[in-house]
């Protein structure tokens, strides 16, 4: 009887049952006020379906019956003088603004603010997991580490209505469920790959992948970085590989580069996001856009013997050994390699990963090491033990595709599972880390169907259940679970142009993958994805995501 109306409204009530005299009433006027408070407001259907709409699956959440409704003067307060925590609610607060016109003051040490941000100490939410607390007058996020903050806050925009995700005014209400949110990663690893190196896309178009994934709360961008195709980022010490590797991309379009003022402000861009970026320069191979840069690192590329793609227009352009060879426009893999036994090669690696590792905070350079095809073996393998040294020498940490199993490595390096589980065992056993990215389940390049029109279809076709029917933890027998850091869902880019491409391939299929790297197996159900997934596609629409409207997905 009483659930409707806010807080004016009861205490108007309660002054009127006050000024009641008679014992009767007085009788009377008590039962009133007990029943007036322990009588909230419902939440609105909205706020309960997207209370029981979040992805990834939260570890656990209870919802209570009641609502929070967001107001004018609503306020976000922080730990005093925390700096990060400081920051995630400037972005939070940016976010609630745009839809709802509200002011959203940001303070410190205001125990009583509508959102409160607090680092605490609770053993039970790791480095990265958070508690979400929704009562009808507050909302605290609390977490050992702004990490978990930041992630506490990207459940909470899920908790409002699709609406809140708009850049321009829509009405309120603005309401969420309350209830209780206790949340945490099952991996450390949960990324994914653009491939900047086959079509090039600009900061902004990856600021954007960034807003994407770090929404669903994945922490690791691998930055594709060059390829035969092309070089994406300038090095001071050899400016040819930008300029003149940079210059073209897959059908012979302009192409381009990240300078690095450009590059640093993308990684910055990702950290306040909590994503970690990864940059990879592929070596030994696919190295063609560096050969037609500088031809004394050419090591004498020859004719495809066995890529993956019917192109054959690489048929007879190769240079010769230590000459510079032609920029590449096509779709082959496998057929250039660097030159092992000039010492310059082992230079030019070493200043280019030296350039990288300065300009990225993040612990790991990646040195690709797939599918070169036409290094000889036993060279392969000298490179990868000496890109070792290289990497360990600028204080990082380097992983490589599987194939770097051939070489001397051990726990300090970690490999990325893609297609060859024999080479993914043997890193296992050398005692490496291992990142899963199963090319059958969630290369994001891959077509839906026989029907899609972007993408390719090499390693499979690729429909949202099946990107999402899978386990890290059991998808390579006899590997020590211990051992896997989690998952990475590449996007390569051969026939992705433009941001609308990536956005098409992208969703719904990263979700999958953003829920398999966050969720435990225990949590995870597919028939609960797709219907979470059907209401995040009205989300995605608002938020002007051009993705695929899978069959097999319930759209609301
Ligand atoms: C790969 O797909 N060549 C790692």
């Amino acid at each position: 009887m009483c659930c409707e109306g806010g807080n004016a409204d009861r205490l108007s009530l309660l002054f009127l049952i006050l000024a009641m005299s008679s014992r009767l009433l007085k009788v009377l006027s008590v039962f009133l006020f007990i029943t007036l408070l322990s009588c909230q407001q419902e939440p609105s259907p909205d706020a309960v379906k997207s209370f029981e709409s979040i992805i990834p699956n939260p570890a656990s959440a209870q919802m209570e019956g009641g609502v929070f409704t967001l107001e004018t003067e609503s306020i976000i307060s922080v730990d005093p003088g925390h700096k990060e925590a400081m920051a995630i609610a400037t972005l939070l607060a940016e976010k609630l603004r745009s839809a709802t016109g509200y002011e959203i003051k940001l303070e410190e040490g205001n125990i009583d603010a509508d959102f409160v941000l607090a680092i605490v100490t609770d053993p039970t939410l790791g480095e990265e997991g958070y508690e979400l607390k929704v009562t009808s007058e507050q909302v605290t996020i609390s977490a050992n580490k702004p990490a978990g903050l930041f992630y506490g806050t990207q459940t909470l925009r899920q908790l409002f209505s699709d609406k809140i995700e708009n850049s321009v005014f829509q009405q309120g209400p603005w309401e969420v469920a309350t209830g209780v949110i206790k949340d945490l990663p099952s991996y450390s690893w949960r990324g994914s790959m653009l491939d900047v190196a086959r079509h090039f896309f600009g900061v902004e178009d990856v600021k954007k992948y960034i807003d994407y994934i770090s929404f669903y709360k994945m922490n690791i961008l691998h930055l594709h970085l060059s390829d035969d195709q092309g070089w994406r980022i300038e090095i001071k010490s050899w400016p040819n590989l930008a300029k003149h590797g940079g210059s073209t991309q897959v059908g012979g379009g302009k192409g381009g580069y990240y300078t690095q003022e450009q590059y640093r402000d993308i990684v910055a861009y990702a950290a306040a996001r909590y994503v970690t970026v990864i940059p990879e320069i592929d070596l030994p191979g696919h190295i063609n856009s560096a050969l037609a840069s500088y031809g004394e690192l050419n090591g004498g590329t020859v004719v495809p013997i066995e890529g993956r793609y019917t192109d054959t227009s690489t048929q007879g352009m190769l240079g010769e050994r230590s000459k510079p060879t032609e920029l590449y426009t096509g779709i082959q893999v496998g057929w250039s390699t660097l030159r092992v036994e000039k010492e310059e090669s082992f230079k030019f690696v070493s200043d280019v990963l030296g350039e990288l590792a300065a300009i990225t905070p993040g612990p790991y350079l990646h040195i690709g090491g797939d599918e070169a095809h036409v290094t000889a073996k036993k060279d392969y393998i000298t490179f990868i033990n000496r890109f070792k040294d290289i990497v360990k020498g600028h204080n990082k940490m380097m992983v490589g595709w599987e194939e770097i199993a051939q070489g001397e490595i051990d726990s300090t390096i970690v490999a990325q599972y893609w297609a060859n589980e024999k080479y993914a065992r043997m890193a296992a056993d050398k005692g490496a880390k291992i990142i899963m990215s199963p090319s059958k389940k969630v290369y994001l390049d891959m077509k839906y169907d026989s029907t899609t029109k972007l993408g390719l279809n090499w390693a499979n076709y690729i429909e949202t259940d099946t990107a999402y029917n899978w386990d890290p933890a059991t998808c390579l027998s006899d590997v020590d679970t211990r051992q896997i850091l989690g998952v990475e869902a590449p996007l390569w880019s051969e026939t992705v142009v433009t941001l609308d491409d990536i956005e098409f391939l992208l969703f719904p299929r990263i979700t999958a993958v953003a829920e398999i790297g966050w969720t435990p197996a225990a949590g995870r159900n597919w028939d609960s994805y797709k219907i979470r997934t059907g209401r995040h596609g009205k989300r995605w629409k608002v938020m002007g995501i051009d993705f695929y409207a899978s069959p097999r997905i319930p759209w609301e």
